[in-house]
């Protein structure tokens, strides 16, 4: 079933019969599946709730203005080459040292961690961004600490991207992104589990923001994006730093 009526999406959103689609829990530690079996996007219930409140200590310690302006300054440090700049300034905030090494070992993962396709380089992508985290003296929320910089990755870059593709003279940033979210979302689709018959169940995000009212790009109900202010901050200062505002 595909939904595309903004209404029937929020009521799948908040309804817990609606999982996302379950991962598999065999995995040897270390790799990329362990890592989706320990992850608080792809649990449910009890567990869910907790490994939430996990991710959401670690984004309470980050200061959206704070991100911003880095983001910003490190843009225009690099002449406008701004791919890495999310990461490497989400990184530096939570205490990762080689934030270099972070985003090989971040873009190697990412595209594996939301679709679950399995492969050597995304394992030892992993066990690179363990080690960092051991680094960073992060042991207990190690998992907390790689997943928020794995889902932060591609969406906030995402973002960008499409933003920057149609950036106009005038355009103010906040406007710009506003209009992306709501047009060109980064994520088009989010997945569900009918839990009671299996069954998928797809949103339409494209569709779905055509209706009136807010847009549903960082999702809603159970499990809304819980670093939307984070994701907005980081999108702005690379905006404005490579349309030089
Ligand atoms: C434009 C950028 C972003 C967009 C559009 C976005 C969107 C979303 C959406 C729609 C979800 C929910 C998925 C679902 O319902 O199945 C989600 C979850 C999540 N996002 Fe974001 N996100 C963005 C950036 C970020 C950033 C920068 C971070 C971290 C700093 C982040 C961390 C997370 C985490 C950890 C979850 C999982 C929440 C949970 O397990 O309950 N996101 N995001």
């Amino acid at each position: 079933m595909v939904i595309t009526h903004r209404a029937e999406a929020l009521a799948v959103l908040a309804d817990t019969r609606y999982i996302p689609p379950p991962v598999r829990q065999d995995a040897p530690e270390g790799t990329l599946a362990w890592l989706r079996s320990h992850a608080s996007r792809f649990s449910t219930g009890e567990v869910h709730a907790r490994r939430r409140r996990l991710l959401e200590e670690s984004l309470d310690a980050l200061d959206p203005d704070a991100l911003r302006d880095a983001a910003r300054k490190l843009t225009l440090e690099r002449d406008g080459r701004w791919e890495g700049v999310p990461v490497t300034v989400l990184g530096h905030a939570l205490g990762v040292l080689d934030t270099g090494r972070l985003v090989e070992a971040v873009r190697a993962a990412a595209p594996g961690y939301l679709s679950g396709e399995e492969t050597p380089e995304a394992d030892a992508a992993v066990r690179d961004l363990l080690t960092l985290a051991a680094d960073a003296g992060l042991v207990r929320s190690s998992v907390a600490l790689i997943t928020l910089l794995l889902q932060a990755h591609d969406a906030t870059e995402g973002l960008v991207r499409n933003a920057l593709r149609q950036a106009g003279p005038g355009d103010a940033v906040a406007r710009l992104l506003d209009r992306t979210l709501r047009l060109d979302p980064p994520l088009k689709v989010t997945r569900r589990m009918d839990r009671e018959t299996g069954a998928e169940v797809r949103i339409d995000l494209v569709q779905v923001n055509r209706d009136a009212g807010a847009h549903l790009t960082f999702g809603a109900g159970v499990r809304p994006c819980p670093a939307r202010r984070h994701a907005m901050a980081l999108a702005e200062g690379v905006v404005a730093g490579v349309l030089g505002r």
